[in-house]
């Protein structure tokens, strides 16, 4: 039996999504990328997927349109393409995710980019008719808190139909109860965990820590020996505390200015962590020196093959310390976080 599914990830993630189900799942097959998409086959049930930690939502294909045109004949496609869609094999493989229970409602979410002569409900509806002739009589169709849900993601001349075996827990983890205004997305933390090549000697630090979504989604994701985080905001660091322990996990985090930590030379294998980018927190002109300054605290505190995973918007600040300082960029992961551009930069001291 081969299944045919698909993830959605932050864009810019599609890669190190893929990579992560290739990870637990060996003969994985690339079908496609598209943007915040991978569609890929495998031989086991993608409700094995539903561990991921980089992507957004797990989906089983029920169709993947290509050469779908501007004008109303989509529809017909779209409607066409779900008929002929094995809906069986997806409740199936929906109640296989959710421990045997029955769907008793349903619903179609329709997202679409690009522009085509008829509207994004225009498309959920088609899909909604056929779905009407094919699903038991016993599921009832509603507009909002389904059992279980259709989508149709439309992005130009392509078009995706799928079950959605995830739900919301999937990306906004359980432990995450505290939030600040610039926190980060798990899985965008999980995929700069990932970056970081973890191994289980690990001395991980974030020294800008927020609310503690990078050390927790690093303490999750593979054994190490020391996790160490902190900020410059009490309120901050309560709040990091509070989610790592929800999560339970085992961090050493404090309050201190990450320019000056109070940390021995050479002492942590790994810093991972998410920047200011100078708008919701701090300003390019503080950033000028501030990241001047991380640049040169981290050079002290680092050993000599460590390596740092930053995320920020100020692509160019960031490049230029790490060159002024004799660093490499190993990797650049280029993605959008808060509706802007952003990258994700793996250096090493050169
Ligand atoms: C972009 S936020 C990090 C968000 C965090 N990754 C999360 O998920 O909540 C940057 C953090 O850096 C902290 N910060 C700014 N300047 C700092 C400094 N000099 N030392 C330590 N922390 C600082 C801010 O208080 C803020 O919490």
């Amino acid at each position: 039996m081969s299944y045919l599914s698909y993830v959605m990830t932050m864009p810019g993630l599609e890669t190190l999504a893929f990579g992560e189900v290739r990870a637990r799942i060996a003969d994985a097959e690339l079908v496609k990328f598209s943007r915040g998409i991978a569609l890929f086959r495998t031989d086991i049930a993608p409700a094995e997927l539903l561990e991921l930690r980089t992507a957004e939502d797990v989906f089983v294909a029920l169709a993947h349109i290509k050469g779908l045109g501007p004008g109303r004949n989509a529809l017909r496609a779209v409607h066409g393409a779900t008929l002929n869609a094995d809906v069986t094999q997806a409740l199936t493989l929906w109640r296989r995710a959710h421990h045997g229970s029955l769907p008793r409602s349903w619903r179609v979410v329709s997202q679409k980019w690009g522009s085509h002569e008829f509207r994004r409900i225009d498309a959920g509806d088609s899909v909604g008719a056929a779905l009407q002739r094919m699903l038991p009589r016993g599921m009832r169709q509603v507009k909002d808190d389904a059992d279980i849900e259709f989508w149709i993601w439309i992005s130009g001349s392509e078009a995706f139909i799928g079950v959605r075996l995830s739900d919301a827990s999937m990306r906004h983890r359980n432990y995450k109860h505290e939030h600040l205004p610039a926190s980060l997305r798990p899985t965008v933390a999980a995929a700069m965990s990932l970056l970081s090549r973890p191994t289980s000697d690990d001395v991980v630090l974030d020294p800008l820590c927020g609310a503690g979504t990078i050390l927790i989604e690093r303490a999750l994701a593979e054994p190490y020996e020391t996790l160490l985080g902190g900020d410059l905001r009490p309120e901050a660091v309560g709040m990091a505390r509070r989610n790592a322990r929800a999560a339970n996990v085992d961090a050493r985090i404090e309050t201190w200015d990450a320019r000056d930590l109070s940390l021995e030379p050479a002492s942590v294998t790994r810093i991972i962590t998410n920047l200011p980018f100078g708008k919701q927190i701090g300003t390019h002109e503080q950033n000028v020196k501030l990241y001047m300054d991380l640049v040169q605290e981290f050079q002290r505190i680092l050993t000599p093959d460590g390596l740092l995973v930053a995320l920020t918007s100020e692509d160019r600040l960031w490049e230029t310390a790490l060159r002024k300082h004799g660093w490499r960029v190993s990797k650049k992961v280029v993605l959008v976080v808060l509706g802007q551009p952003a990258s994700i930069f793996v250096a090493a001291r050169a």
